[in-house]
This record gives C-alpha cells, structure tokens and sequence, in this order.
C-alpha cells in the first residue's frame, strides 16, 4: 500500500529545507533589531539581499506608476523568452552598463529571477546524472537549482586550501585536466562549468585572461562554461584609500560577454538577473545571454510557467530606458557598498580575523575558525552561539562546499548602516569575550 500521498519527487521535496539558515532566517526575520523598540533584536546578516537603494528605486517606480499609461500589450501573451521591446530594452542596459559589449536581444531569454534561468539552463544542456562543476565555496542554493528539476549533480572543486589563498580565484587548466579525467574513469560526464562574478560568497572576480582560457579549455573539451554576473553592477571601489592595499592588483570586473562575443561558441553562456544589483529579488527577473541557437529555442518552448509577469516587464522596461536614473541609482548603490563593506572590515582587521578582500558582491568572506571550538560539529555550534549570544545572523561556511571549516557568509547590505555599527560593535564584544575566556 501507498504510504504517501505524494510522489517519489515530491516526497523528496517535502523533506528539509534548501539551505542551513532558512528556518532561523525566518523566525529572527519576526524579531528584527530596533534601537528604541527592539534593542536585543536580531541582524539579517546571511540573505544576500541589498536594500541600500530600495528609496530610490522605489520612487522611480512609483512615479512611472502614477504618471505613464499601461500598453495593452501587458494584458495578454508575449514571448515565452520576454516580450521584444523588454529584450531590446535589457540589451541595451546591459551592454552600457555590464558588457561594454553589442548583445543581440534575440540572444536572450528572461524568466522568474536567476533560479528559473540556472533551473532551465541545466535541463537543457545536462541529462540526470550529469556533473556540474562549481569552484567552492559556491552559492548553497546551486544543488538545488540544477538537481531538482534537470537531475543534475553539484560537484565543488576545491581550489585552494586555506581562505586567505583566494585572492584571486585560480582555476589552472591542469586542475581542469585531472578532474576531467578522473570524473572519466568514474565514468561520470562533466557537462558544465559554473563560475559566479562577482562571486557569491566570496566577492572575487576573474581576470579576462583566467577566463578566455578557462572558456578555451571548456570549448575543446566540451563542457559548458556559465558565468554568473548576477552581482555584476555591485562593485566595490578598490581604489578606495582604505581599501586598496588589500588587493594584490587593482584589476576591475571584466565581464563574461566580451570572451563570448570573442570566442562566438554554442558552449558559453552567461546568466544576469535584476535581484541583487537593484535590490528587488522580489521582481523575480533573470536573464540568460547564449548565441546557442538550441539552447534558445529549447527554452522558449519549455519555460512558458518561468515567464516574468508582463507588468513587471514592462515596469523595468520603463526603468532601463531612463539611462539618467540608472546612471546616479549604480554610483550610489556602489557608494553605499563600499560604505557597509567597510564597516565590516574595519571590525575585522581589529579583531584580526582575516577575511578574503572582495571586489563585488553584498559579502565578506570571514575566518572565524579561532574561535571554533575542538568539537564536532563545531561550526555549527559557533554559527548558533554567535546568533543566540548576539543576535547576529551569518551563513556557516560548510553549506557552500568548501572543506575549510570556520568560514562564514556576512551579508553587508540588508540592515541599515546604523544597524550594522550596532552589529559590528556586538561582534567585537562577543569576540573579546570569546578570546579571554
Ligand atoms: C549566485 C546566485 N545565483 C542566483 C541566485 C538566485 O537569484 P534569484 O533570486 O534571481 O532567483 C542568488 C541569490 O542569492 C545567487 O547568489
């Protein structure tokens, strides 16, 4: 007899949570810190949300609302991949403000945020079983967005030993060359490579070089390459006069798009999405940029229930075409990056705890490991009497895939700078405390 009203998948499903941190985020989410309502309140510091320009934007969008007509074309069906106008729209910010590169609007694909783009990208390209190679510590939530739906299966390189090794990420082509013969005598078929820049959690880049020769290798050996430039606009200023002695160079974001427009090749591709550079994961809008013409086609007939709502389209199309606003919205969001990542950083060099130096992303990548304690188990520990003792919320590094235990996710961009001084000086107290006893 049936002892489940679900199937073997949803079975599966109904089973614990895709990330360590979900449940705690929701419940410290009901008992957020206030100076004067909530002074023992928590501080969301492991969702990789950005709410620095939320203001901005959302007047911009209040503003379109009162003041511009609705087209009727939003009412009814449009392109599976976005409407044209949107797509024309999206290119055109994208190759002003990331790509520095001509992108063909009919080379892209938008659908319900990055999650729906990585979920379909990897069913069309990978059969089950298929590995998906990501360099670790790699964003938690990839498991789950190539193995639910396309049955694909996360592999984390480990490229280096100790965190501070990460200055700059190094994928050498023989570490590519052993792990493509070794997943060959398991044999395992490697059908993706998947880098993230700036990277989720560690807010490094590659230099274009690293990446022509990466995107080289996986062409002659058949592997898809996929750059994720969903932080791509959220860069911090490295020129910065606190800041820039922490870089071994000064090299800035390059993007993707410009060794794909190069290369021209059915095994590059590249995902965007509007969630965290403009701070509204809520809109759900992701991009896929492929010149593969299968690829694309196989997407417009498979993700008409991914599409993005047509208001919303139109809403952002509305926003893209003011290129004024957009201009003054990334200075400042840039600004205001740099700002919290410095309030992190500057705690963490008192206390000494190293960190790796980021060039985007909403993160630092801190070591915490000396104050783990000889156990079991102990990041996890560590991760709940952090929260417990302080109220501050972090991501334990384990769930990212590297094999360094102690590392943790700060997220810099979710609670006000007040907020986040509050934080920074209850972390210093509990590392004190910690340190002494
Ligand atoms: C690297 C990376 N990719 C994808 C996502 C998911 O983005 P979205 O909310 O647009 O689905 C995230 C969210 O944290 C991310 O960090």
């Amino acid at each position: 007899m049936k002892n489940s009203t679900l199937s073997i998948r949803g079975s599966k499903a109904s089973k614990g949570t895709p990330r360590v941190d979900l449940d705690v985020f929701f419940e410290a989410s009901q008992n957020t810190f206030d100076a004067r309502l909530n002074p023992n309140g928590a501080f969301l510091l492991n969702m990789a949300e950005n709410h620095h320009c939320w203001h901005l934007l959302r007047d911009r969008l209040q503003t379109i609302s009162c003041e511009t007509q609705i087209p009727d074309w939003v009412a009814g069906y449009t392109a599976v991949t976005g409407a044209p106008e949107v797509r024309n729209s999206i290119a055109t910010f994208l190759e002003t403000f990331l790509t520095q590169v001509n992108l063909d609007p009919e080379h892209l694909a938008i659908s319900a945020g990055a999650t729906s783009v990585i979920e379909m990208t990897a069913f069309i390209l990978g059969n089950p079983n298929d590995v998906v190679v990501f360099p670790a510590p790699a964003y938690p939530v990839y498991k789950a967005d190539i193995g639910n739906l396309a049955g694909l299966e996360r592999f984390d390189l480990q490229t280096h030993v100790d965190l501070m090794e990460l200055s700059e990420a190094k994928i050498s082509t023989s570490m590519l060359d052993n792990l493509y013969d070794d997943l060959q005598q398991q044999g395992r078929n490697w059908s993706m490579l998947v880098l993230t820049q700036p990277d989720n959690p560690t807010g490094i880049i590659f230099s274009s070089g690293d990446l022509r020769r990466i995107a080289k290798w996986c062409i002659d050996h058949k592997v898809h390459l996929v750059v994720n430039e969903i932080y791509g606009l959220s860069l911090i200023d490295i020129t910065h006069p606190e800041l820039k002695e922490d870089y071994a160079d000064l090299i800035q974001f390059d993007s993707f798009a410009k060794v794909m427009a190069e290369l021209k090749s059915d095994f590059l591709h590249h995902w965007y999405a509007f969630s965290k550079d403009f701070g509204i994961s809520g809109f759900r809008i992701g991009v896929l940029y492929s010149m593969n013409q299968g690829l694309l086609k196989a997407y417009s007939n498979l993700a008409l229930g991914r599409c993005v709502s047509n208001h919303t389209q139109w809403l952002l199309q509305q926003v893209l075409d003011d290129q004024e606003f957009l201009h003054t919205y990334i200075e400042t969001n840039q600004q205001q990056l740099t700002s919290s990542y410095l309030l992190v950083v500057r705690t963490l060099r008192k206390l000494e705890i190293p960190y790796v130096p980021a060039k985007g992303s909403l993160f630092v990548w801190a070591d915490l490991s000396s104050l783990l304690p000889k156990r079991d188990n102990a990041e996890y520990e560590l991760w709940m009497d952090i929260y417990q003792s302080t109220g501050i919320l972090l991501t334990p590094g384990s769930s990212f895939g590297h094999t360094y235990p102690g590392a943790f996710r700060i997220v810099h961009s979710l609670v006000s700078p007040a907020a986040m001084a509050v934080a920074m000086k209850k972390l210093e107290d509990y590392v004190l405390t910690k340190s002494v006893g």
